[in-house]
C-alpha cells in the first residue's frame, strides 16, 4: 500500500512540475503581481512582522514582487539556508537587501554564507511555503525532499507557531494528495487568485 502511494506522490509531483512550467512568462508575471496584491488584501504585511519567503527555483511561483513590497512596507525578511545537505536540514537567515546569491548544489538559489545568521522558527510571524501540488485539505506535495516537513516539523502542534502559507499557482491544486505521516499540512495556501484556509486552519 505505502509503495502504491508513493508511486502515486511522485507522479503527481512529476504532472504538476510539468504543468507548471506551461505556463507563460506573462501570466508568471501576472500571478506574481496578483499574489502582492493578495498579501496586502489580506493585510499580512505589516511593519515589522518577520517574514521567511524562499527563492523560486525555475517554474517556482516567483516571490520578488512580494518580497519588494514586504520590504516596503518594512517587513523583516528570511530565506532558507541548507546547512546540512545530507540531514536535509535547513534554517532560515536574513534576507539583506544586496545578498550575494550563490547557487545550492540541490538547485535552489540562496545566500552566501557571509550573510548567515539563523533565526529560530519560533522568532518568526510567518513562513511562506513553496508548493508542487496541493489540496482543499491543505495537503502538500513539495520537491521531495522533505525539507519544510523537517523545519516545521512540531510546529503545527504548539502555541508559539508562526503562520503558515503555502504559495502556489491556482492550477497547482488537485483534488487529493495522499499523505505520509511526515507530511506537515498546510493551514494556508495564497495563490494569485486569494486566500484559502484547509481543515488545518485553527485560529
Ligand atoms: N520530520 C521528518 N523527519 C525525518 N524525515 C522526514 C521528515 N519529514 C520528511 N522526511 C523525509 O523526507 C523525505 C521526503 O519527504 P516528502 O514529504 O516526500 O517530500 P516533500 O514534502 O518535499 O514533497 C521522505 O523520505 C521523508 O521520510
Ligand atoms: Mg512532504
Amino acid at each position: 500500500v505505502q509503495t502504491a502511494l508513493v508511486a502515486e506522490r511522485h507522479a503527481l509531483r512529476h504532472q504538476l512540475r510539468h504543468q507548471r512550467r506551461t505556463l507563460s512568462k506573462i501570466q508568471r508575471q501576472h500571478a506574481a503581481q496578483q499574489l502582492a496584491i493578495q498579501f496586502d488584501r489580506h493585510r499580512l504585511l505589516k511593519p515589522g512582522l518577520h517574514i521567511a519567503v524562499y527563492l523560486a527555483m525555475p517554474g517556482e511561483f516567483d516571490l520578488k514582487a512580494l518580497i519588494a513590497r514586504a520590504q516596503a512596507r518594512r517587513c523583516h525578511l528570511y530565506v532558507p539556508h541548507i546547512i546540512n545537505a545530507a540531514r536535509r536540514q535547513m534554517r532560515f537567515i536574513p534576507l539583506l537587501v544586496n545578498s550575494p546569491l550563490q547557487r545550492h548544489r540541490w538547485g535552489m538559489p540562496q545566500l552566501h554564507r557571509l550573510s548567515r545568521r539563523m533565526i529560530s522558527i519560533r522568532q518568526l510571524d510567518m513562513v511562506l511555503v513553496p508548493i508542487v501540488a496541493f489540496d482543499a485539505n491543505g495537503n502538500r506535495l513539495g520537491m521531495g525532499a522533505g525539507f519544510y516537513d523537517r523545519h516545521l516539523a512540531g510546529v503545527a502542534r504548539s502555541q508559539w507557531r508562526p503562520r503558515i502559507i503555502g504559495v502556489a499557482y491556482a492550477m497547482q491544486q488537485v483534488a487529493h494528495i495522499p499523505t505520509l505521516a511526515h507530511d506537515v499540512p498546510l493551514p494556508w495556501v495564497m495563490t494569485e487568485q486569494g486566500l484559502m484556509h484547509s481543515g488545518h486552519h485553527r485560529s
